[in-house]
Formats: C-alpha cells, sequence, structure tokens
C-alpha cells in the first residue's frame, strides 16, 4: 500500500478495495505480455448483461503506435500518462447487429474496468482511467467503429512511481482521495436527496 493512502473501512471491507488507488505517478518499468493477458484475463471475468461481453479494449505500449494513443490524452493527462508503459482504451458495444441500444454496455464495461483495475493493484500495479481524451480521435487510433461501439475512456497501467516520476504540477493532487458517506449513496426504501 503506497504511504499516501490513509483509506480506512469502517465496516471491515476487503482490503482490496481499500488499497487500490490510481495514482499519476508511474515508473519507466516495463510490464511483460504476460502480465497484460492477465489484467485482460481479470476483465474478461466481469459479469455482463446476458454474457454479452460488451467491453473492448485496444492498447498500445511503445513505438509509433503508443505515440498516436499518447495523442488523445487531453493536456492535464498528457502530463502524466505518457509515462505509463500501457495505455489502454476502453469502448463499449452499445449496438447490437441490428441496430438496436445495449443498454447496459457501459454499465458492463464499467464492471470489466473495474476487474482489471483490482487485479492491476493485486499484481503491484497502477491503473487510472482518464475521461479527459478526444473520443473522436480515440475511434481513429484503435480503428474501432463507431456505429456499434462507444469510447468510453482512456486507462493508463504501470508500476507506481514516486513523486520524482510525476510532472511537478501533479504531486499536490496525486494522494487516495476519500468518499462520500454511505447515507449519501445507498437509502432503505426511499431515495433521498
Ligand atoms: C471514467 C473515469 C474517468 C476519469 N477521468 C480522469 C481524467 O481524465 N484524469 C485523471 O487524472 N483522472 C481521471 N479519473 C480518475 C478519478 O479521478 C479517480 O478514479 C477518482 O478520483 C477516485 O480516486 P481513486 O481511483 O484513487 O480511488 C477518472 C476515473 C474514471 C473511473
Amino acid at each position: 500500500m503506497s504511504e499516501k493512502n490513509n483509506r480506512v473501512s469502517q465496516y471491515g471491507v476487503e482490503e482490496m478495495f481499500l488499497d487500490r488507488w490510481s495514482s499519476r505517478s508511474f515508473s519507466p518499468k516495463k510490464i511483460d505480455q504476460e502480465q497484460i493477458n492477465q489484467l485482460f484475463e481479470a476483465a474478461h471475468w466481469a459479469p455482463s448483461s446476458g454474457n454479452r461481453q460488451p467491453w473492448r479494449f485496444v492498447y498500445a505500449t511503445d513505438g509509433e503506435n503508443r505515440k498516436k494513443f499518447n495523442s488523445v490524452l487531453y493536456d492535464s493527462n498528457a502530463m502524466w500518462a505518457p509515462k505509463a508503459p500501457m495505455l489502454i482504451l476502453v469502448f463499449a458495444e452499445t449496438k447490437n447487429e441490428e441496430g438496436n441500444n445495449i443498454r447496459t454496455g457501459m454499465f458492463d464495461t464499467g464492471a470489466a474496468w473495474m476487474s482489471l483495475a483490482l487485479q492491476a493493484n493485486r499484481m503491484g500495479l497502477n491503473s487510472r482511467a482518464m475521461g479527459g481524451i478526444d473520443l473522436e480521435a480515440a475511434y481513429e487510433v484503435a480503428g474501432v467503429p463507431k456505429d456499434r461501439f462507444t469510447a468510453i475512456c482512456a486507462i493508463a497501467v504501470g508500476y507506481r512511481g514516486t513523486d520524482e516520476d510525476i510532472h511537478p504540477r501533479m504531486v499536490k493532487n496525486n494522494f487516495a482521495n476519500d468518499r462520500k458517506e454511505l447515507s449519501e449513496i445507498a437509502f432503505k426504501e426511499q431515495f433521498q436527496s
């Protein structure tokens, strides 16, 4: 666990939920294909409506392709994410072959992302999702058809770095944050705003 992670559980949940947090700091250390396969294997065991498995992950590690993937990042993310040894673009199948909406495609893909993130953490890796990307460019660099898939976000994955591995402007925001109270998100019988 990072020394910057002060998360505590009120009701004794599994440590893995507290341990995972999204650093913006990555070490330059590479990850290998075996590790990459493990990440996607974890993701693909996520539950989905009708077992459709609507998630699609397109990734790049290095070389010219990686440069293209980096180019979809908005400036605030381009300051740190290119250092990560892997960048994943995430898409959800949101229309089927007949053109009908798959209502739960994004929800199911979120479950797969969380599986990947938890698996990464178990492997000593850090992951951070990014909505701050050029979605139009994401379809293009990944070669994903827009008519059936929805671009959602990018994910940077790699070994956690130190404050020296991160852009100075990002250091102050690089810590494990907190959460709302349970009373704000879970309600017995009636929603309350
Ligand atoms: C879909 C999604 C989009 C996100 N977009 C960004 C982003 O563009 N840039 C960034 O630095 N972090 C981004 N984050 C990271 C969140 O800010 C972070 O997950 C949240 O603050 C909770 O912190 P934790 O992951 O450390 O628990 C995103 C996370 C998710 C799940």
